[in-house]
């Protein structure tokens, strides 16, 4: 659908540069999903804040696409104007020893890691592998069993609807187990994270175990978006739904992996349809057969019936 006329005309005014029906499923791990109204790359934070004050003032629904790896596309697509950062709202600045990491909301993870190899920064082991972008791990807290994104996290600056920037201590987060508190429909466009000045090579070593780890235990070269469901308090979701039965479980071109039952793997020309069904189907298995009710990870974006 292209963008409503309203919108297209206040973002022009506003001097934001957008494309129109632009088809999401590419970028999208699972390679699913229907198209945007309308996308734009927003590379400076002034431009993210005439995206905010249009959002504020005309209504424009406003969704923000970090790198896509845990996010689950409706077949009918997102209705208004999706955003990646990228820019000067993808850039790292270190200052200070051990180097406080300013970075823009934008920045992936997986860049990051390998830049902080380089450059000895540590203190960031707990993010190994995780493919997201730092505004997508801040909003979710994600992590890995070595840590989470709190742990070397200062504070995050968002732009609120309106435009209005302000900084967020990490305490004013209330960030726990995947979960993050923002005030609402705000963006994040920076992250500070705290260094350790540890030792590089012990560091480098951990990350290798723990990529070792993952390679050996997940699912790593087909489409998924990682974990699909949270571990529920002192149990892990993966156990539960391999003792569930539904390790190699399918519906279409849908599947859930034969090598970790918490993975979901689009097998080629699945739907977003097809893998929200799957997902309520692991959910239903589960509760009948261990009574455990499992939150869903992934975060859906879109329309949906
Ligand atoms: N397990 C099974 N069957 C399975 C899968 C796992 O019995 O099919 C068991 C494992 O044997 C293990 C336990 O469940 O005893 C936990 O499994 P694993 O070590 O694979 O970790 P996880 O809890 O499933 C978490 C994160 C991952 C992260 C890994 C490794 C969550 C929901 N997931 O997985 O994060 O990569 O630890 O650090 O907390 C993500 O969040 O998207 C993600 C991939």
């Amino acid at each position: 659908m292209p963008l409503a006329d309203k919108y297209a005309a206040a973002l022009r005014s506003a001097g934001v540069a957008f494309a129109e029906d632009v088809p999401l499923a590419r970028k999208t791990w699972w390679r699913v999903g229907g198209p945007a109204d309308a996308w734009a790359e927003i590379g400076a934070l002034a431009e993210l804040q005439a995206v905010q004050r249009v959002a504020d003032d005309h209504g424009l629904p406003v969704f923000v696409m970090g790198n896509a790896s845990n996010l689950l596309v409706s077949d009918r697509g997102i209705r208004g104007l999706v955003v990646r950062l990228t820019g000067d709202l993808a850039g790292v600045d270190a200052a200070g020893d051990p180097p406080i990491l300013a970075l823009g909301g934008g920045v992936k993870l997986v860049s990051l890691l390998g830049r902080a190899q380089r450059e000895g920064w540590t203190g960031l082991e707990a993010l190994a592998g995780v493919p997201g972008t730092i505004g997508g791990a801040v909003r979710m807290n994600a992590g890995t069993r070595l840590g989470e994104v709190k742990d070397a996290l200062v504070s995050v600056g968002v732009v609120r609807p309106g435009g209005e920037v302000d900084e967020l201590p990490l305490a004013a987060l209330e960030m726990s187990y995947r979960t993050c508190r923002l005030p609402e429909r705000s963006i994040v466009w920076t992250a500070s994270l705290r260094t350790t000045g540890a030792d590089p090579a012990a560091s480098r070593e951990l990350v290798a175990e723990h990529l070792a780890y993952r390679a050996r235990t997940q699912p790593v070269d087909v489409p998924t978006c990682g974990s699909t469901f949270r571990n529920p308090p002192g149990d892990s979701a993966g156990r539960l739904l391999e003792a569930a039965g539904l390790k190699g479980f399918r519906i279409g071109a849908v599947e859930v992996s034969p090598k970790h039952a918490n993975f979901v793997v689009n097998l080629g020309g699945a739907t977003a349809d097809d893998l929200w069904r799957v997902i309520g189907e692991m959910r239903r298995r589960v509760r009948d057969a261990s009574g455990i009710d499992l939150e869903v990870e992934v975060h859906r974006a879109g329309e949906w019936p």
